[in-house]
């Protein structure tokens, strides 16, 4: 797990939205998954989609998906969106913006700014109360007969992805061509990175939800109108089982003991001597342990003792 956030740290948000805690040690994805209560499958899917850009084929990806982990994906980001990222650049907005009575442009960007984050909630809003509900049922095996199809129902709602896009791009726009030059210019720059950065994030979220999302619930409302034909209501399998945990590669006795011996201080050497082994095994087994923890300093060695039990903290030799 560790690894996918090194190669690509968009991911971190990623993990974060699905219920993933960090502090998940050398835990293989299905591991890590599996403790947070995750379908892997579904987590796999949606990092796939992200890193690929829209490269790989969202069919096949849909058919790995849990749609209520999916659907469960897309809430976390819209509180994630709502409740943290519009109120924390709007902070930062107002810090950057001279507030002022006198400053009416600086007045009409927070005017501007709080209309396009109105809009970014109630599009999420609907989204959480009319669109998931439609979902929920189709899980509950239900074949909702207001709508003919949830391509219907999300075609009217999705147009108003384009909507948000050009908001948020006026918005820079605005700051961008017409904020006087006398503003804090290194802290309005920051705020504008920020908001290019969410753009970014909401881009991305709302292509997840036009593209996988109605993938996994046009699959989803095939399965429960094939089930339903004889007029009841079936409902669907929650969640596609997890595939079982390939293992991640876990140190031996040896290389634990090793590790305890590098935190306390002791050269390859004296390692060597006090367990009765040649240097060259002591340098393989440190190889080995570099390997499978990916830790390569005796600092973050000594972390990684510590959270793992291998020792005390009163052991170490600071
Ligand atoms: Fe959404
Ligand atoms: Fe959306």
């Amino acid at each position: 797990m560790s690894d996918l956030i090194h190669d690509d740290y968009r991911l971190l948000q990623v993990i974060s939205r699905f219920g993933v805690s960090l502090g998940f040690g050398d835990q293989s994805v299905a591991a890590a998954c599996k403790n947070s209560g995750v379908d892997a499958s579904t987590f796999l899917a949606v990092v796939n989609f992200v890193q690929s850009e829209g490269r790989m084929s969202v069919d096949e990806l849909a058919e790995e998906v849990s749609v209520v982990e999916l659907m469960r994906y897309l809430q976390r980001s819209h509180s994630y969106f709502v409740d943290f990222r519009l109120p924390s650049i709007r902070r930062k907005l107002i810090e950057a913006i001279d507030c002022s009575a006198k400053n009416q442009i600086a007045f009409l960007i927070l005017k501007f700014y709080d209309e396009y984050a109105a809009e970014v909630q109630r599009h999420m809003e609907y989204e959480n109360t009319h669109i998931h509900t439609y979902v929920q049922l189709l899980l509950e095996g239900q074949v909702p007969t207001h709508h003919a199809s949830y391509s219907e129902l999300a075609n009217q709602h999705h147009d108003n992805h384009s909507s948000l896009s050009k908001s948020s791009h006026e918005l820079k726009s605005i700051i961008v061509k017409y904020y006087p030059s006398d503003s804090d210019t290194q802290r309005l720059a920051d705020t504008l990175m920020d908001i290019y950065i969410m753009e970014e994030d909401l881009f991305s979220h709302c292509h997840l939800e036009d593209t996988l999302f109605a993938a996994a619930v046009h699959l989803l409302e095939e399965e429960v109108k094939a089930k339903s034909s004889d007029g009841k209501a079936h409902p669907v399998e929650s969640f596609r089982m997890s595939p079982p945990d390939p293992g991640s590669e876990e140190l031996s006795e040896r290389e634990k003991e090793v590790i305890c011996l590098v935190v306390r201080g002791l050269s390859n050497k004296e390692i060597a001597e006090k367990m009765f082994i040649s240097a060259n095994t002591v340098m393989t087994h440190r190889r080995n342990i570099a390997r499978k923890t990916q830790i390569h300093s005796p600092a973050g060695l000594t972390i990684y003792a510590i959270v793992n039990g291998l020792i005390n903290l009163d052991e170490v030799k600071l």
